[in-house]
Parts: structure tokens; sequence; C-alpha cells
């Protein structure tokens, strides 16, 4: 092919900035934002040791589970014939007590049901671990699990500045653990807003399947979304972050919009309707409010989460035993609670 060709995209940058990325840390925005949140707690900084053990191999939880052993003729068995020291038995717990006692007060004081998050991600990749698909959590447990489970998680650990071109990245992250209230959220009123050099450019359906009353809605909606967008694009000029995406969330009768998060405007942000060529290189004269419609919801219908469709853990499992029998005591465990609520 000769290289003249013209029949290729090119690829276009975001030009992202460290700055920006920091601006959209949850505890950078959320002052301004007070009045439009869910009640939520912010534990910050994190102890280095609660770092280390979620970037640690396996998952080891709080309980007193037996840990399962393989024999030597490659079966197991959940007994042990000799107690070895081991400098990482106990509680897991034990090497951060405070952080540990203050999670398990802010569920409470949270009405009992959290969805946790670092600065930016939530491990909504790991949803599949939690009876029912969720990452909604009751128990200090289920924190730990989705926190050690996640790509979006360790990602936030360890690469929050990867899309961005500066050449020395030598900012270091003051991490923090988010704790949201769990609502029972109407995901077809959830929105994803666009916002580039402080223009909206788009709006765009956040639950990417097909509801049909959305249609008649959208005016109503546009009304509600316009004077707000125009709103956080001031607050957040003051702050000098001028391209973000928001996700905001305005539940019936439509008087009130909540802001569920501000991401930085990055590829690693999912464009839903849109798509990142669009967004990075159209001339937008007004911005496009899109829903999914009866013509291209087949379209849409693999794209979300489609990057979590197959978790690491199981991929990696498959080539480490020791994995695999973390995941199938930890899928066993999940089952009998799962049992127990079952039968209650
Ligand atoms: N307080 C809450 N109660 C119930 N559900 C919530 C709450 N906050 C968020 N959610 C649900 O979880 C989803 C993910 O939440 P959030 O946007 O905070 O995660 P995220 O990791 O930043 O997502 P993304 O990677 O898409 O930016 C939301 O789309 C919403 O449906
Ligand atoms: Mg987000």
């Amino acid at each position: 092919m000769s290289s003249d060709t013209n029949d290729y995209i090119k690829f276009e940058s975001t030009n992202i900035r460290i700055d920006d990325i920091l601006k959209c840390s949850f505890s950078s925005w959320c002052d301004l934002f007070k009045d439009y949140l869910y009640p939520y707690r912010i534990i910050k900084p994190l102890p280095t040791s609660f770092i280390e053990y979620l970037l640690s191999d396996g998952i080891k939880l709080n309980s007193d589970q037996q840990k399962l052993e393989q024999t030597s003729d490659n079966e197991y068995s959940d007994w042990e014939e000799e107690e070895e020291p081991n400098e990482d038995s106990g509680p897991v717990h034990s090497k951060f007590p405070e952080l540990h006692e203050q999670i398990i007060s802010d569920i409470k004081e949270l009405g009992g049901k959290v969805i946790p998050k670092l600065n930016w991600s939530s491990p909504k990749d790991a949803n599949w671990l939690l009876p029912g698909n969720t990452i909604n959590c009751t128990d200090i447990n289920d924190i730990y699990l989705l926190l050690k489970s996640s790509d979006h998680v360790v990602d936030d650990l360890l690469y929050p500045f990867s899309e961005v071109e500066e050449k020395e990245v030598t900012t270091k992250v003051e991490h923090e653990l988010i704790l949201k209230k769990w609502i029972d959220i109407n995901p077809a009123l959830e929105f994803r807003v666009f916002v580039k050099d402080s223009k909206l450019l788009g709006v765009s359906q956040r639950d990417l399947n097909h509801y049909e009353f959305l249609k008649d809605l959208q005016p109503q909606l546009q009304e509600k979304i316009e004077p707000f967008i125009a709103q956080a694009i001031e607050k957040l000029q003051k702050t000098d972050l001028n391209s973000f995406i928001i996700d905001i969330y305005i539940p019936r009768p439509f008087s009130k919009i909540y802001v569920i998060d501000i991401n930085p405007f990055s590829r690693k942000s999912d464009s839903l309707l849109f798509t990142w060529n669009e967004l990075l290189t159209k001339k937008f004269e007004q911005y496009e409010f899109r829903l999914i419609n009866e013509t291209n919801v087949g379209a849409f219908a693999k794209k979300q989460y489609s990057e979590s469709q197959v978790p690491i853990d199981v991929v990696g499992a498959t080539h480490d035993s020791e994995a695999l029998i973390e995941l199938a005591r930890e899928w066993d465990k999940l089952q009998k609670n799962e049992d127990q609520d079952t039968s209650n």
C-alpha cells in the first residue's frame, strides 16, 4: 500500500495534562458540587500498607476462612498437616486497623450500603464477583474483594497519568477511598456530558439500553441540563479545568440534577454514543443529545463494559493454579452467603 493513501484516521490526542487529571480526583471537585451530590465519605490519605495490600497478589480477606492447601498428588485439601508460622497470618486489617474501623463506621453512617471508589474509578469491572453483579457493599469484605479484583482500581493506583504526553511524570498522587451511599438509581436517567474547552459538545445516555420513554422526555431533560452544565462549566473554569466529562442523574420529577462523577477528558473515559474521534475533531455547531433508538440499539449493545467482559483474573487463573484456588474459594464463599441470604 502506498504511504500517501488517505484511508486512515489520524489518532487524535486528547492533550490531557496531569493537572486536569488531578482536578477530576473526587476530593478536588466535590466541594464545588456539594449541593448536587448524594452523601459520601472521603478517607484520605490512605495508609501505604493498604495500597500495598490492594496491589498484592491473591485475595486475602478479613474473616477466619480456612486456607486451601495443595497436596502432593495435585488435589486440594482443606487441612494442613503442619502449622507453619506465617508472617501474613492474622486478620488482613492488622496492617491498617484504623482505616478498617473507619470504613466500618462510614458504611454504618451511610445507611449500611455503599459504593466504593478510589480517586477516579469504581471497581465496576469486578462486579461479577458479588452476587447480583453489583458493586454495592454492605460488608467491609465486599469492599476489599472488589477493590482488590478491579483493573480500574489498579489503574488508579499505578497508571493514572498513562494518557498524558508530558515527559517527566513525577507527580505523586494522594490516594483516597470514597464511600458513596448507595442510591436506587434508575440507569435510564443517567447521562454523560462531554465538555471541551469550556464548550458543551454532547450529551449521551449512560446506560446503553433502549428506553422508549426517553425520546418524549428529551426536551424537558435538555431544559434542565443546559443551565446546569453552563453553571458547571463556569465553576470548573475557575479552577482552570476546561475539558471534562460529567456524569449526571436526573430522577423524576426532574426537578433536581445530581452529579455522579467528573471524569478526565481522556480516552480512558467511555465516549458512549459518541466516538473519541468525533469529540476531538468534529466542529459541533450545537451540542448533540444522543439516545439509543430503535435503529442504533444493536450497534451499541456490545459496547457497554466490553473491556471487562472477560475478567483478567479468570484469564490469569487459567495459567496459575494458586489464583484458581483463590477464585474457587471466593466463589464458593459467595455462593454460600447467597444461599444463606435467600434462605433467610
Ligand atoms: N451512590 C450511588 N448509588 C447507586 N449507584 C451508583 C451510585 N454512584 C454511582 N452509581 C452507579 O455506578 C455507576 C458507576 O459509578 P461511577 O460513575 O462513580 O464509577 P466510575 O468508575 O467513575 O465509572 P466510569 O469509569 O464510567 O467513569 C454509575 O453509572 C451508577 O449507575
Ligand atoms: Mg467516572
